[in-house]
């Protein structure tokens, strides 16, 4: 079975309570934290930033923080989110002007670098770089906010990404964010995803009086990646 990963967005948790919504996540067996920063000028839609990256490691958080930068332009606020603690920095190709730069840069800082596409953007900006990439990023909503449908033509991009992975020979994360639930994230893998951001499907699927809410969502749907991966 692949080294598949859960990544619970805190775009759906509960912002007055993030210390403790992340412990329990992660006790739950989540993977990584799934970190969305947007700046209602590249998204329409503002969250967190290093501050909020930073207070989380304070509190005791070790699992990867897995950074992803809605944000434009995307340079000057890379070496803040490596000093915060991010493990890894995603962004936009259409955010940077530089893409090859940025990608050098989050790992001149020590991170983990990853390019991220938009339903509609192609993935032709990853040709040159393939070996400055940890991580691909395949956006299956617009960016912006939490709660949206799953746009099913990312299942064939997938496919598409997966085999440029492989034949390239690098160790490359192949990521998917927006509309991941527990019913459909067996499909998803089997169109070659490894990594699964899940924001409602995870925070706002378990019922706040429900101790054991997050372990039964991720039960499920490690449950349902077994069953994709015996298929
Ligand atoms: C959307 C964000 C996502 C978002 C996903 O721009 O990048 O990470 O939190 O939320 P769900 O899982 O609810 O689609
Ligand atoms: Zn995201």
């Amino acid at each position: 079975m692949p080294d598949y990963q859960i990544a619970p967005s805190i775009l759906s948790a509960d912002f007055a309570r993030l210390g403790e919504e992340v412990d329990n996540v992660l006790a739950a067996g989540a993977d990584i934290v799934h970190f969305d920063v947007m700046d209602n000028h590249y998204v329409p839609n503002l969250t967190i930033g290093p501050l909020v990256c930073e207070a989380l490691r304070k509190h005791g958080i070790e699992a990867p923080i897995d950074v992803h930068l809605m944000v434009k332009p995307v340079d000057r606020i890379i070496p803040d989110f490596a000093s915060a603690g991010a493990s890894y920095i995603t962004f936009h190709p259409e955010a940077s002007e530089h893409i090859d730069r940025s990608l050098s840069l989050i790992r001149e800082n020590g991170c983990r670098s990853g390019l991220v596409f938009n339903p509609a953007t192609p993935l032709n900006y990853l040709e040159h770089v393939l070996d400055k990439v940890d991580m691909v990023l395949l956006m299956s909503v617009n960016p912006g906010f939490g709660g949206q449908s799953f746009i099913p033509a990312t299942l064939a991009k997938l496919r598409a990404a997966r085999q440029l992975i492989d034949s390239s020979g690098y160790d490359i994360r192949l990521e998917i964010d927006g509309g991941v639930k527990v019913d459909n994230i067996a499909e998803i893998a089997a169109a070659g995803a490894d990594t699964f951001v899940s924001g409602s499907g995870i925070f706002g699927c378990a019922r706040p009086e429900d101790p054991h809410g997050y372990d039964n969502i991720l039960q499920q749907m490690r449950d349902q990646l077994a069953l994709a991966d015996s298929a």
